[in-house]
């Protein structure tokens, strides 16, 4: 873990010394669950993944709770800080012609994950499709407003960080009551996994040829694996997003960048 820290840290402040000097036009694109969620689920009326109520937020700025799942900072709060940048925005807190479009934007919520079913019985949650859809209308915004050219150079040239996976687990795959659990063995159920994901990385990423890209893999959960073949079917996941990415990621200046959490 804490090598994977230096890592990324690493990584981080490389990143920033390659931006031309000014690194408050970096832009950032956060898509998440939980972990990295600054208060979208604040707006879906019926949500059941909240944040918003005390003692959330209490060693936060303000010390109000914000929708963000901790008393603190999230992760892409942190390594905004470390870039030198604010915190993005929770997408649904934009109106449609605010500027802030223009600076970078959170659509991580609580309960989502990589597949539409995971914690459903949150009622509401953006789930990776819905974030993905989202930041596709936000880019409709950004064409509108600076015009398709610098539109496209503007998300090519900005970074993103995603941080899903666990719930897939813990919201679905290990609850008796949900489908998925019954219906796929754990190596079939981690094929999905991956193939959802990345079929839904080559729509976020289409038209688009260069990308600063930092891909988390959250294994939190790891412990509460139900038997070791389970351990070892996120393993192969895990491996399986280096085979892949790796290639496609040092030939677009993609970082990556597992995070094993235990
Ligand atoms: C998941 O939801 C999206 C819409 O957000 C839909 O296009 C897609 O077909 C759904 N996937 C499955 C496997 O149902």
């Amino acid at each position: 873990m804490m090598i994977l820290r230096l890592a990324l840290a690493v990584a981080i402040s490389a990143y920033a010394t390659a931006q031309p000097a000014s690194t408050s036009s970096l832009v950032t694109y956060i898509f998440g669950d939980s972990l990295t969620e600054v208060g979208n689920n604040n707006y879906l009326q019926y949500s059941l993944a909240r944040a918003d109520f005390p003692y959330y937020g209490v060693d936060f700025s303000g010390g109000k709770a914000t929708g963000r799942f901790t008393n603190g900072r999230t992760i892409g709060d942190i390594i905004s800080t470390k870039l030198g940048i604010p915190s993005p925005p929770p997408y649904l807190s934009l109106s449609q012609n605010d500027d802030a479009f223009l600076s970078g934007i959170n659509y991580a919520s609580g309960g989502a994950g990589i597949l539409n079913e995971t914690g459903i019985y949150f009622i509401q949650r953006l789930t990776f499709n819905d974030q993905i859809n989202c930041f596709k209308k936000s880019k409709e915004v950004i064409r509108a407003k600076i015009g398709d050219g610098a539109a496209n150079k503007h998300v090519n040239d900005a970074m993103y960080f995603i941080g899903l996976g666990s719930n897939d687990y813990v919201n679905n795959f290990l609850q008796p009551f949900m489908a998925d659990g019954q219906q796929y063995t754990h190596d079939e159920f981690v094929e999905l996994l991956t193939s959802t994901l990345n079929n839904q990385l080559t729509v976020l990423f289409q038209p688009t040829s260069h990308f600063h890209f930092l891909l988390f893999l959250y294994q939190k959960y790891q412990n509460r694996a139900r038997d070791s073949s389970e351990q070892i079917g996120w393993s192969s996941a895990l491996s399986f997003f280096f085979q892949h990415y790796y290639y496609y990621i040092l030939s677009q200046y993609i970082y990556t960048f597992c995070l094993l959490s235990q």
